[in-house]
């Protein structure tokens, strides 16, 4: 009898394990389908990371190159109302919250048939008070919002690396989570809808202010008859040396400016802060000469090239290049 009872016991063990491992098996055969809207520097390779991980996609863009592309790695060319009506999950990366806006609601947009228990996620740059309004009206219709802006810039986007900082419902953050996994290297879930947005503001007006603050100094530097290069070998691993200060430098002494990030995307992201800072009485007054350097650039003919171009406000003040052959 006692033997009897040992054998049964294991027997069930064996038959829990087996279930797990079926179970497991069969979950990576489960085809999930996303929707991917907007293949520009940051989408594509983040699609392209979806397909590479077995994902279904389909994808949509204003620009056909950029869709063939990805029809010619396994995605499929769908538009953006069919995408809501029979993906599991749509993503967009698209330019600013009034194009992520028109392309969820407008006639044909993927709100148009969406089927309840879909889940959007933007990753682009907007407005907490627009990634709100996305959620709102996607709740209503039974369906998830998840606000996802991204950072990292687009040699992450390319490894898979990005980081995602969110805004919406737990259960919608993890029905994105292998999604994420597959894009990126951290995904937080920071608070409800629109904090992964502010977020991303917050990170903004870092990024570009510590761009804007490098410009002043290395121009300064190069005016006075230093080399840039050996400037930042000197100081890159003390109190001023930063990941921004790493990415850029390099470019700004080679005077490549060949985006990268943009500085139309920048210039949008800081008229969004001083947007957001206004609407809840946060005086933000750095941020606002950093509007008006952005502005300077716009009228200059300089919205298309990469943020780090920025340098080149100051050096017209100076009269100076921040350049080096890098001999150091
Ligand atoms: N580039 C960066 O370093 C970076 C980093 C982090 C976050 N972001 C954010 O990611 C988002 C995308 O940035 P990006 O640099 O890839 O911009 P991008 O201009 O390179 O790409 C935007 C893409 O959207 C497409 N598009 C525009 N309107 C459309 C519409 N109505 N329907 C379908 N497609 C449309 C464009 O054709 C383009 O391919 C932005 O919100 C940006 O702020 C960019």
């Amino acid at each position: 009898m006692y033997m009897n009872n040992k054998v049964l016991g294991v027997f069930i063990i064996v038959l829990v394990i087996m279930k797990i491992l079926l179970l497991g098996r069969k979950k990576d055969f489960i085809m999930k389908k996303a929707g991917f809207i907007g293949l520009g520097i940051m989408g594509r390779p983040m699609a392209k990371n979806l397909l590479k991980a077995g994902i279904q996609l389909e994808v949509f863009d204003l620009n056909q190159a950029a869709v063939d592309e990805l029809v010619g790695l396994g995605a499929v060319s769908a538009a953006p109302a069919s995408m809501g009506k029979s993906c599991d999950v749509v993503f967009l990366s698209l330019p600013n919250g009034a194009i992520s806006q028109d392309t969820l609601f407008k006639a044909d947009g993927v709100a148009s048939q969406i089927t309840p228990g879909t889940v959007v996620c933007d990753t682009s740059s907007v407005t907490p008070v627009e990634s709100k309004y996305c959620y709102e009206k996607l709740k209503a219709l039974g369906c998830g919002f998840v606000d996802a802006p991204v950072s990292g810039g687009e040699p992450k986007a390319i490894d898979g690396t990005l980081a995602f900082m969110a805004g919406g419902d737990q259960a919608d953050f993890d029905a994105l989570q292998e999604y994420f996994n597959a894009m990126g290297a951290s995904a937080l879930l920071v608070g409800g809808s629109g904090s992964g947005s502010v977020t991303k503001l917050a990170n903004q007006v870092i990024v570009n202010l510590t761009i804007a603050a490098v410009s002043e100094a290395f121009v300064l530097a190069a005016k006075a008859g230093a080399d840039p290069w050996k400037v930042y070998q000197a100081i890159r691993g003390g109190l001023a040396g930063s990941v921004v200060m790493d990415a850029k430098i390099p470019m700004i002494v080679d005077r490549n400016f060949v985006p990268g990030g943009k500085i139309s995307i920048n210039h949008k992201d800081i008229k969004n802060v001083l947007a957001t800072a206004h609407a809840i009485d946060v005086p933000a007054p750095m941020s606002a000469q950093l509007f008006e350097i952005m502005q300077a650039l716009k009228v200059g003919g300089h919205m298309n090239d990469d943020h780090g171009g920025i340098v080149q406000y100051f050096e017209q003040l100076a009269g100076v290049e921040v350049k080096s052959d890098k001999k150091a």
